[in-house]
């Protein structure tokens, strides 16, 4: 993990307004923290202002938990990329697998959204990753690839920099149904994946890009098992969704990942 450690919480349909106060009155990260770290709060649409407000001159990022398909109009309580972008966000959670099977999203679509938040000036932190079947078929390897291609259709190299992969295995994701007992990936498990991750970007682009790609590792991770995944030379950070709710949890995490 030689790039500074991204720390993104995925705080989901979770939060509100009180709670969302709380957190920034528990989580204090510390100056050398921030200055090593590249932390990211993604709450609800309604609460990136908030956020935003709470972080004050920070330098904490704000991210948004999906976009629209549509550049704007008649589409009644859906979010677009420009608004998102207006409201303060600089990053956007695309393609996250809850996305994928309750709202059926397609990689087509997560392709969309992704050209949509880099045309609005948007980093999307794009999620890949197999689900239950798909690993006791052995097609983990298959499955990040063709995700990978698919979503990154047209996206130019100067582009994909701007661009986060996280891989999140379905089968790990602690609220997934496919995760009944809540475990987490293994970090070496995990690891081998991140490595194949970016033998397919240098297909797709070449290799200073597969070298520099940002892949962050999602799934289950809490304070006890961070340190295992961001030891891992192609883990470069994690992305956090139960553990991060909870701002005592998400500040042992970012102590465990950068204790200055
Ligand atoms: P989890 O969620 O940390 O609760 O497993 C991660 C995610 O879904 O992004």
């Amino acid at each position: 993990m030689p790039k500074k450690p991204y720390i993104i919480a995925n705080w989901k349909m979770n939060l509100e307004g009180r709670s969302v106060e709380r957190f920034f009155g528990h989580f204090q990260p510390t100056a050398g923290q921030l200055e090593s770290a590249q932390i990211v709060i993604c709450p609800s649409f309604v609460f990136i202002d908030k956020v935003k407000r709470l972080i004050g001159g920070r330098p904490i990022a704000v991210g948004g938990q999906d976009i629209s398909l549509h550049i704007r109009g008649a589409f009644t309580g859906e979010v677009s990329a420009e608004q998102l972008q207006t409201a303060g966000a600089s990053q956007v959670i695309i393609g996250h697998s809850e996305r994928r099977y309750y709202f059926h999203e397609t990689d087509e679509m997560i392709n969309q959204k992704v050209r949509l938040a880099l045309q609005f000036g948007l980093s999307p932190i794009l999620c890949i990753g197999e689900n239950a079947q798909e690993k006791e078929d052995g097609l983990t390897k298959k499955v990040v690839e063709r995700q990978l291609h698919q979503c990154l259709a047209e996206v130019r190299s100067h582009e994909i920099r701007r661009i986060l992969i996280a891989y999140e295995p379905v089968w790990a994701i602690s609220t997934s149904p496919d995760n009944p007992g809540g475990v987490a990936d293994t970090p070496e498990s995990a690891q081998v994946v991140h490595r194949y991750v970016r033998t397919v970007i240098r297909d797709l682009y070449d290799e200073h890009t597969a070298v520099t790609q940002v892949i962050v590792y999602g799934g289950s991770v809490s304070p006890d098992n961070v340190n295992g995944f961001t030891r891992m030379d192609d883990i470069d950070g994690i992305l956090v969704g139960g553990a991060s709710k909870d701002a005592a949890s998400f500040q042992k995490i970012l102590n465990q990942v950068v204790n200055t």
